[in-house]
């Protein structure tokens, strides 16, 4: 698929705009891997991509989540769309290039890769041990070097294609107590804008996804010390729901069909970067106190809260 000449902008259009009957146009016949599509984010990207009429890879390093997603997704009568899964662990970039191979054996090329999976730890940096370092940029930042090293040849060589990273917010504002997850998703987001310059050259778009909190089980995964993530990211960005992530999903397809740099959602994350932008030394001071909070509150225990 040959991104179109779409703006290097935030995306603008918000995607609580409710979700299209028929999915969105301009996927259809095109070959997908999602990574980490076992659950929630991927999970939602993988049926928007089929209900749109994609051939989708659903991977996992959980094949079990990987298989039931699949099989969740059931085509209605006008959608031309599939889904098979695969396990794949992003660590292990020979199987993340030996299933690229794969899929273009089948389909001839590969159109669309989300590099998608990731984890978290929350809490305070001191207590990660070394594992959890590893781990975390294994995952997050190997894993997506990975897919990008692994499909960005092969849509060169066609001449189309899109790589689509899953950042975060944590990945484009400062975000203490999830501090090793900010870290990696800068890294992704610094990966993602700087490879688009050279891709357009190539014909192949580059998208990366930063939404601030969506619904899913990462939310409450990576806990360290008593410290609730769920609490801390809406609180932290002053919303009371997390983003749905099938609403996600349609705003990134999207982002995507537009070759948008950025996908940002909701509006109130993306009023969060531009004061970022505007006043880093305003953003600093009210992260700090933030975190005082949430660690004070911590601290307290639950009658404290
Ligand atoms: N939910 C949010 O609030 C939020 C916000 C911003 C960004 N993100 C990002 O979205 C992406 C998807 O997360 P989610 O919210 O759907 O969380 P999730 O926990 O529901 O899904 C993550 C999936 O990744 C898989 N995974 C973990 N390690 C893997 C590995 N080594 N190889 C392959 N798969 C692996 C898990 O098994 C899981 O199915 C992540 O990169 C996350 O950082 C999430």
């Amino acid at each position: 698929m040959r991104p179109g000449r779409g703006r290097a902008t935030n995306g603008r259009r918000g995607a609580g705009r409710g979700r299209s009957r028929s999915g969105t146009p301009g996927f259809a016949g095109r070959s997908a891997i999602v990574t980490g599509g076992g659950s929630g984010i991927g999970a939602a990207l993988a049926r928007a991509l089929v209900a749109a009429g994609a051939h989708v890879v659903v991977t996992d390093i959980d094949p079990v989540a990987a298989r039931r997603v699949a099989e969740e997704i059931t085509p209605g009568a006008t959608v031309t769309g599939t889904a098979r899964s695969e396990a794949l662990d992003v660590t292990d970039a020979r199987a993340v290039s030996d299933l690229v191979g794969e899929v273009v054996a089948e389909h001839g090329g590969l159109d669309l890769m989300f590099a998608n999976a990731g984890i978290t730890w929350g809490g305070d940096t001191e207590q990660l041990t070394l594992g959890q370092w590893d781990a975390i940029v294994d995952v997050n930042i190997r894993g997506v070097v990975h897919c990008v090293h692994a499909a960005y040849p092969e849509m060169i060589r066609r001449g189309t294609g899109s790589l689509v990273l899953t950042a975060s917010m944590g990945g484009l504002c400062p975000a203490g107590l999830i501090t090793s997850y900010a870290m990696t998703k800068h890294a992704v987001v610094g990966l993602g804008l700087s490879l688009r310059a050279e891709a357009a050259g190539h014909g192949v778009g580059v998208t990366v996804v930063c939404p601030a909190a969506v619904d899913t089980a990462i939310l409450d995964k990576g806990e360290l010390d008593g410290f609730d993530g769920r609490h801390y990211y809406l609180e932290g960005q002053g919303v009371r729901e997390p983003l749905d992530p099938d609403l996600l999903a349609e705003s990134v397809l999207r982002g995507v069909l537009g070759n948008r740099a950025l996908v940002i959602e909701p509006a109130r994350a993306r009023a969060t970067w531009r004061l970022q932008r505007l006043s880093p030394a305003l953003m600093d001071t009210m992260l700090t106190r933030y975190v005082r909070a949430t660690r004070r509150r911590r601290d307290e225990g639950p009658a404290g809260a």
